[in-house]
């Protein structure tokens, strides 16, 4: 199988290949300040090995959890924002149908809460509740985020008030710190089964550990698949210091000469709807990590051609701001193809049994040409398919770059003190004692 291509020949008006490889010296030095892990936030790096440094032992538990819980859920809800949520919803949502929610399938449906605060979302999911079988996977790193906590509270009332208390606490699924926080707390006391998320491995990092691998594997997906995908890329990341060998050093490359020559913005694009959670991931990871001291591209994405017919106009001729990174898969998992009409009314028989992937093709080939042509640079990264061994390559890969960019974008990747401003304000909003 192929792996992880980054193609950066529609960026050439904007920067050439000399200034792309003059800046590989500084990106070897972010790459081994990584490695060596001699740099701020190096406390936080304990993601870099975690493809081949996976505790066996704690997987063959999870599994035996994951089939113990299945085997009584219709419903596993998931509860935990950001870090603790967002990797594991990326990857289930690529993998699953797209109208899984309308399907009777054989494994749990998965769905979340403490990632929002929304009053209707909580009353309608409680809603749900009341009719199927669940189980709760709650996953907090510092045991003690609000939102996941008020999510926690809410859906464990339900659950003991529906089972009792000594099933419900069999229903329940602790993700935490090993020692400390209210969370670890509440899982010892109650005897939850409980997993750890290593101290040294930040929230948007974690998706490799159980916050990422027991709700993908509760959703019926083939965690070593993911993690064998991981390993594999992580031997590419650490091995190959050329630009054009290893792709998370190029993409660290791109996006740091084109952010020197003023671009602001980094669109992610994709024309795979199932795509779009991959994209709320890879914002929270670039924008926790870079955006610090005034600086970093801002994360955004775009799903074509979807977004063609909102944001298209914008970005083919609003203010030049942005490049634009575009995900291309080489191969659907199933083909559709265009069926002939005799009458030809609607006018489209000259794609007749064409396959959806060769015109969706030709379109995200128009709009590179286009948008290029318009003035935003776009970098390619293409991969062979979407299944659990190319996510598990996907999520390392953009993982490596991001910590190899924000080094060479001078930042610390690993810390995110912004996200405290809006706690504090809202805590003393509360009346919570201490604020
Ligand atoms: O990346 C991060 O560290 C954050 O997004 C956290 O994952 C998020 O704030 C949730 O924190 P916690 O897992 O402590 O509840």
């Amino acid at each position: 199988m192929e792996t992880i291509k980054v193609n950066i020949e529609h960026t050439q008006a904007h920067t050439a290949k000399d200034e792309i490889n003059a800046l590989l010296p500084e990106i070897l030095t972010a790459k081994k300040h990584l490695l060596a892990g001699d740099a701020a936030g190096n406390d936080f790096l304990g993601w870099v090995d975690l493809p081949d440094t996976i505790d066996t032992d704690m997987l063959t538990r999870l599994k035996a959890d994951v089939d113990r819980l299945s085997a009584k859920s219709r419903v596993l809800v998931v509860i935990g924002i950001g870090g603790s949520y967002l990797g594991a919803r990326m990857v289930i949502e690529a993998l699953q149908s797209e109208f899984a929610s309308m399907v009777r399938g054989e494994k749990p449906h998965i769905v979340y809460a403490g990632h929002t605060l929304g009053e209707d979302y909580y009353s309608q999911l409680l809603a749900l509740l009341d009719r199927e079988d669940y189980s709760i996977c709650v996953i907090s790193k510092s045991g003690t985020t609000t939102e996941p906590a008020v999510a926690f509270r809410i859906v464990k009332a339900h659950l003991e008030n529906k089972y009792g208390r000594e099933e419900a606490s069999k229903r329940i699924v602790a993700i935490t710190d090993e020692h400390r926080g209210a969370l670890h707390d509440i899982a010892v006391q109650e005897n939850y089964p409980m997993y750890v998320i290593p101290d040294n491995v930040g929230g948007r990092f974690s998706v490799l550990t159980p916050v990422g691998l027991l709700p993908i594997a509760m959703a019926g997906y083939d965690i070593d698949r993911m993690l064998e995908g991981a390993r594999t890329m992580r031997n590419l990341c650490i091995n190959d210091d050329t630009l054009e060998g290893n792709p998370a050093l190029m993409y660290a490359a791109i996006r740091n000469c084109l952010y020197r020559k003023g671009i602001k913005v980094e669109m992610l694009v994709s024309c795979q709807p199932n795509l779009r959670y991959l994209a709320e991931w890879w914002k929270q990871l670039y924008g926790e990590s870079e955006g610090k001291e005034h600086k970093g591209l801002l994360p955004h994405s775009l799903s074509i051609t979807t977004d063609l017919h909102s944001m298209g106009q914008y970005m083919q001729q609003g203010e030049r701001l942005m490049m634009e990174t575009m995900i291309r898969v080489r191969k659907p998992n199933a083909t559709v193809t265009i069926p002939t009409d005799a009458k030809n009314l609607d006018g489209i028989n000259y794609l007749t049994d064409k396959s959806l992937t060769q015109i969706n093709d030709c379109a995200s080939e128009g709009t590179i040409q286009a948008h290029v042509d318009g003035g935003v640079p776009v970098v390619e990264i293409t991969v062979d398919k979407i299944d659990e061994y190319t996510l598990g390559q996907l999520i390392y890969f953009f993982e490596f770059a991001c910590g190899v960019s924000g080094y060479t974008l001078g930042v610390n990747p690993f810390d995110q003190p912004g996200v405290e401003a809006y706690k504090r304000n809202m805590f003393h909003l509360l009346g919570k004692p201490g604020f």
